[in-house]
Parts: C-alpha cells; sequence; structure tokens
C-alpha cells in the first residue's frame, strides 16, 4: 500500500487549508493509500539562519521531518496563498527539510518524491498562484508533482455546518485526483 505523508503550510486551529487537505486525504485513504498527517507546528522549526544551522545543527523536528519525508512513498502537501506565495511556515521547514546534519545542501528526502499539493482561498482561484510557485520550488528540489491539484475555491462557504464541502464537484474532484496519485504511486513502484 503506498503511504503518504500529510502537512499543511496552516498550523492555526481553524485553518481551511488543512480542511481541505483532510478530505484529500480522506480521498486517498478512501482509494487505499496510507496517509500519516502531521502538523508542522510540532516540527517547530526556528527560521532558518545559518548561524544558528553552524551552532546548533538540525532542529529536532527538522531531523524527525525529513526521516519521515524519506519514509513514506509520497507527499501531500497544503498550500495556503499569502500575497501569490505559499506561507513562511511551509518555506521554512521545507528549506530546512533540504539540509543535512553537516549544514549542507541534501535534497534526498525529496529525489523522485511523488507529491501532490492542495489547496484553498477565500477567492475565486483557490490559492492556485501559491500552489504554482510550491510546483516550481517542488520540482526544483528533485521532486515529482502530479500535475493535478486540488484546489477548492471560495474557502470562507467551501465547507457546510457538518464540515462536508458544499460543492459536490469538488468531493468528486477528490476522488478522482486521489485515484491518479495511487495509479501513479503504483506505477512508480
Ligand atoms: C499575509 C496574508 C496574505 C494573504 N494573501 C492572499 C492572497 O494572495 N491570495 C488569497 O487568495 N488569499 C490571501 N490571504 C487570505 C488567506 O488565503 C486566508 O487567510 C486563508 O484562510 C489562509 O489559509 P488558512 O485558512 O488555511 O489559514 C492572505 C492572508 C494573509 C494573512
Amino acid at each position: 500500500m503506498a503511504s503518504f505523508l500529510a502537512f499543511c503550510g496552516s498550523v492555526r486551529a481553524a485553518s481551511f487549508n488543512q480542511r481541505v487537505l483532510d478530505v484529500f486525504c480522506d480521498a486517498v485513504e478512501a482509494a487505499g493509500g496510507d496517509v500519516t498527517r502531521i502538523s508542522l507546528r510540532d516540527v517547530a522549526a526556528p527560521l532558518y539562519d545559518g548561524d544558528l544551522e553552524d551552532e546548533s545543527g538540525l532542529p529536532a523536528g527538522i531531523e524527525r521531518l525529513r526521516r519521515a519525508i524519506a519514509a513514506h512513498d509520497g507527499l501531500i502537501i497544503g498550500c495556503p496563498e499569502y500575497n501569490g506565495y505559499m506561507t513562511p511556515v511551509l518555506l521554512n521547514a521545507l528549506n530546512w527539510a533540504t539540509r543535512s546534519a553537516e549544514a549542507t545542501p541534501d535534497l534526498g528526502p525529496f529525489r523522485n518524491k511523488l507529491t501532490v499539493i492542495t489547496s484553498t482561498s477565500p477567492g475565486a482561484l483557490g490559492g492556485m498562484r501559491a500552489s504554482r510557485e510550491l510546483r516550481t520550488f517542488l520540482s526544483g528540489i528533485g521532486a515529482l508533482v502530479l500535475p493535478q491539484a486540488f484546489s477548492v475555491r471560495s474557502a470562507f462557504s467551501a465547507f457546510d455546518d457538518a464540515g462536508a464541502l458544499t460543492d459536490e464537484r469538488a468531493t468528486v474532484q477528490a476522488a478522482s485526483i486521489a485515484g491518479e496519485l495511487i495509479d501513479m504511486a503504483e506505477r512508480l513502484g
């Protein structure tokens, strides 16, 4: 069974992106995948700083994150949009995760790592601008990013009181992209 590590670039309790990520992770599990969900809040990475790295090495949370990335077949990343870009929390964690314990670059955990991006924002684009930037970033560090991304528009009205997506088409799309992801994971085997 293909295994995926899921984390979101927003760590706030009421995050819409975390909810969209959870919907997608549920769909991946329904399609036969195994998903480990973590919060970047628990990674607790300080802002990357080369002096800090030279003095203290990798933060413990980043060492755990790197091991978790390496131990899973793929990644599912929730990408909120701040001014057209991914959030500092996400960018910081990813940058740290490209470093070795010896304070050198090490893209090993990301090499050929099948990755899918999810996003939502209050607007009509659903965070697609940031999602595109994240896609470029991930491709640059060697990940294989699934062409399809799960993006939900109008975040503030995207969920009903029971926590389900209000747009049935989005639910269908989550299932479809989850199926593509599992299919791709099996091909990469
Ligand atoms: C600093 C900042 C910049 C933002 N820039 C954008 C933006 O460029 N496009 C957009 O659609 N929403 C933008 N938003 C709104 C966020 O998409 C919205 O707050 C969203 O709920 C954040 O994701 P979360 O609910 O998962 O925490 C911005 C919010 C903040 C705090």
